[in-house]
């Protein structure tokens, strides 16, 4: 996959089983738009996420089966996208507990699912956090590492999950700005609009919660007798019918095209009786279905085979993700004792040798007693050449060492940046030393981006 491909990342929590209404509002949309030829796309069961919602192991087991092969027999291509569990990726967990360790928990009191449930208690009179686990609380957190962990751009969820989003964005930016470097990049929602929400059979949204779902893999006849119980208005066979206050037909409609859709209006406007028109909806989504089910129920029959085949997705998003985890666990300061940490804070080199094998000059960045950021520049031998003066952001510190290499063998450019780095400008002119120094970081820097291309 190339740079410049957007990635698109989603995730499913596995604490159900599916039903129409997440076929045609999340799986067939999700499915067509894992085919843009310009995204590198990312789908994966959020069985971390399904405890919070449910304690029944079996529930967790089944429902991550089933959506597994959901998503495959409606058409997704494991060679061609990222398909995968969480908890095959430990780099999630681990990641999630350093956010938890920058995320203001004032940010997580403001959560919608979280207020609802406080609410809800305090309405029944109860403490405010009655029953409520710190997992409901720490969503959001777990939620922005499945999709930091792989620098998404864009993140198709529904409405309820804008706010999570946003979450994420703020989390990943204060990890980017308190630990100074472009860790993550900063995700977008994206919403799709013209997505038909489906009716249930009671006429409400279909929804788990109401009970009122129809499941999308029963077996033809089970779907038939389903179809048939979805609530009417008591309108007489011959009489005309209102397609747009009708579930029957707005169902239809997320099944057919246009032409199917307006010979069906026409057909309502005729007096088509309830009965006739619940078959020829049956039919219509039977005919949709009935492939995709033969391949569903090929392959729960072989558990075996999606295991492995999400073993395999795991194991090569894990090759993206952990580069980017051993980085972080670098600039939060989780790092081997017997390596002594050089160069720039955040870079994601600690060598102490130049590409060639030489010892090099050290940039070494690092925090005081007083809670400020520094850096200091110290030549190969070890001799203090340049101590700068107090940070209170690491980024800024970072952003003028990082200059200052950059700068190499730019007396000009090297004086200026010095202007901004130490307290007395005057007292340390970029002397030789300095300049040879930092000359020699550039070109070691160069060496070794030249050594990976
Ligand atoms: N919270 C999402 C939902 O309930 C599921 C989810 C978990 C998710 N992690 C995610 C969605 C990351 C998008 C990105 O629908």
């Amino acid at each position: 996959m190339s740079h410049d491909q957007r990635r698109i990342l989603t995730g499913i929590t596995t604490s159900g089983t599916p039903h129409l209404g997440n076929y045609v509002g999340a799986i067939r949309p999700a499915i067509a738009a894992s085919r843009r030829a310009d995204a590198e796309s990312f789908y994966f069961l959020a069985d971390y996420h399904a405890l919070i919602k449910t304690g029944d192991p079996a529930r967790v087991q089944q429902s991550t089966l089933e959506i597994a092969a959901s998503w495959l027999a409606c058409g997704l291509d494991p060679d061609t996208v990222h398909f995968y569990r969480q908890s095959d990726i430990p780099e999630i967990p681990e990641l999630t507990w350093f956010l938890t360790c920058v995320t203001a928990k004032g940010l997580l009191n403001r959560a919608h699912a979280y207020k609802a449930a406080v609410d809800q208690n305090s309405a029944a009179g109860e403490d405010a956090d009655a029953g409520i686990t710190a997992g409901l609380y720490m969503y959001p957190v777990l939620m922005a590492a499945d999709i930091l962990i792989f620098n998404a751009h864009e993140v198709p969820v529904g409405r309820d999950q804008i706010q999570h989003i946003e979450m994420a964005r703020d989390i990943g930016q204060r990890f980017n700005h308190l630990y100074g470097g472009d860790y993550f990049t900063l995700p977008e929602a994206r919403i799709e609009e013209n997505v038909a929400t489906l009716p249930g059979t009671d006429g409400r949204k279909m929804s788990k919660s109401y009970d009122n779902t129809i499941p999308l893999w029963l077996p033809a006849k089970d779907l038939r007798k389903a179809i048939l119980g979805i609530v009417t208005d008591s309108r007489a066979p011959g009489e005309a019918k209102d397609p747009d206050t009708s579930n029957i037909f707005a169902i239809y409609q997320a099944f057919a095209n246009a032409d199917e859709t307006a010979a069906m209006r026409r057909a309502f406007a005729d007096g088509i009786a309830w009965g006739e028109a619940k078959q020829a909806l049956f039919e219509r989504v039977d005919a949709e279905l009935a492939p995709m089910r033969e391949r569903y129920d090929a392959l729960v029959a072989e558990p075996e085979r999606i295991e492995k085949l999400l073993l395999d997705g795991a194991r090569r998003v894990r090759e993206i993700g952990s580069p980017l985890l051993r980085r972080l666990r670098d600039a939060v300061g989780i790092r081997p004792l017997d390596e002594i940490h050089g160069s720039v804070r955040g870079g994601a080199s600690r060598d102490r040798v130049t590409s060639t094998g030489s010892a090099l000059p050290q940039l070494k960045s690092y925090r005081e007693a007083d809670g400020k950021f520094y850096f200091k520049l110290e030549a190969a031998d070890g001799a203090l050449l340049l101590q700068s003066r107090a940070f209170a952001a690491p980024k800024d510190a970072g952003r003028l060492s990082a200059a200052l290499v950059e700068a190499g063998d730019d007396a000009t450019a090297i004086a200026a940046l010095l202007s901004q780095c130490v307290p007395d400008a005057a007292s340390v002119l970029p002397n030789e030393a300095i300049i040879a120094a930092l000359a020699r970081l550039k070109a070691d820097k160069l060496a070794k981006k030249t050594q990976k291309n």
